[in-house]
């Protein structure tokens, strides 16, 4: 049977992903390897881990660690990786770098190498829209393309994107069986509350103020997560080898339309709500995504619509409050000793 090593399984889209195999009864072994950084949450996958104990088991690694990535392999008959760990917040990559070239340079690096020791049949590697750095916004034409030169303006961008160029000579030195995906802004359940939709949801549930960057002109190209993750299935099944696929779903919104959004949604008042910060440096204006390439050649679409998943998305954070509770008290911190550890 195929055995994928979902590496950052305990994070947003790497714990959307193994769900969504999951609940679609994808005959595949899944090993979630995660280090359980602040952003990883074994409350992620609970329930599955319960539900599939032989389709699914957990392990506590670091990818910077060649021996724990090794004995995953060896103890599991990997087949397949897809790489997802990673440094993820833009924020924390300016207030300092370091971790964020550890986790996605060399932990790609050392997930490249122990691949390829061990003849993976398959390495895929989740990138981001963000490597191609940002757009005019006078220009609606103009979106990323594959071709878009890798021009990344943060930090984490360029962690990102060191991690991508790597997998490419991967390729081309070594003839690894490698796959890129490169994705624009997703939102959806368990996304961890820092980040722009679910700190903003859970800020108006909690009587909160939401923070709102520098004009709020900034551009995403928003996509539903079970659309990312099914395009991730898609490339890892049909895409072919060295190429990058760009994810996205024509979906292009600013901040305040966002913002607008989810405030009219929860009942609250712009005027009292909404307080303007600073904005970010290097902040990008306009990403946007050209996804001809993966629909063309591999038929994937987006299935989900904003309108409507944005408000299954609300819903859910207003169904799953002691979810994101435990994570703002900190409490999820000891999920792993009391629930897991020693098993
Ligand atoms: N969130 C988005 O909108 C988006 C869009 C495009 C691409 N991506 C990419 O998708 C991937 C997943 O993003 P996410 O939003 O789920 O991130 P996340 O921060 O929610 O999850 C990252 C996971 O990786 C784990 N991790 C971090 N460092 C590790 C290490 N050294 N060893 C093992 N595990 C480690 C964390 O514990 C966490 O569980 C990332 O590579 C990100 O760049 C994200």
């Amino acid at each position: 049977m195929r055995t994928l090593l979902v590496t950052g399984a305990a994070g947003f889209i790497g714990s959307n992903f193994v769900r969504m195999l999951l609940n679609r009864k994808e005959q595949v072994k899944l090993v979630a390897f995660d280090k359980l950084t602040y952003a990883g949450n074994l409350a992620n996958l609970q329930d599955l881990l319960a539900k599939h104990p032989d389709q699914l088991v957990f392990v506590k690694g670091d990818i910077c660690d060649p021996a724990a990535v090794t004995k995953a392999f060896d103890d599991h008959k990997v087949t397949e990786v897809v790489h997802f760990a990673a440094e993820s917040h833009v924020d924390r990559s300016i207030l300092g770098s370091g971790p964020f070239v550890q986790a996605n340079v060399v932990g790609t690096q050392v997930m490249l190498d122990v691949s390829k020791a061990k003849n993976v049949q398959k390495f895929l590697y989740v990138s981001t829209d963000e490597v191609y750095g940002t757009l005019p916004e006078d220009k609606p034409e103009i979106k990323f393309t594959e071709e878009t030169p890798l021009q990344p303006n943060s930090p984490y961008s360029a962690s990102k994107a060191g991690g991508d160029c790597l997998v490419r000579s991967y390729f081309h030195t070594f003839h690894m069986p490698v796959l890129t995906t490169r994705c624009s802004n997703n939102y959806g359940p368990y996304h961890f509350p820092e980040k722009l939709i679910p700190l903003f949801v859970t800020n108006l549930m909690e009587g909160k103020k939401v923070p709102l960057y520098g004009d709020g002109l900034n551009i995403r190209d928003w996509l539903y997560v079970e659309d990312h993750c099914d395009a991730i299935y898609t490339v890892l099944n049909k895409g072919r080898f060295g190429e990058a696929y760009n994810v996205g779903g024509n979906n292009e919104i600013t901040n305040r339309v966002i913002t607008e959004t989810l405030i009219r949604e929860m009942g609250k008042n712009w005027d009292e709500v909404v307080t303007y910060v600073k904005d970010r440096p290097g902040h990008d204006r306009r990403y946007a995504i050209d996804a001809t390439k993966i629909q063309t050649e591999l038929g994937w679409w987006p299935k989900y619509k904003f309108e409507t998943a944005i408000k299954t998305t609300i819903q859910w954070y207003i169904d799953n409050q002691s979810w994101w509770r435990a994570i703002k008290s900190g409490e999820y911190l000891k999920y792993y000793e009391t629930q897991y550890a020693g098993r």
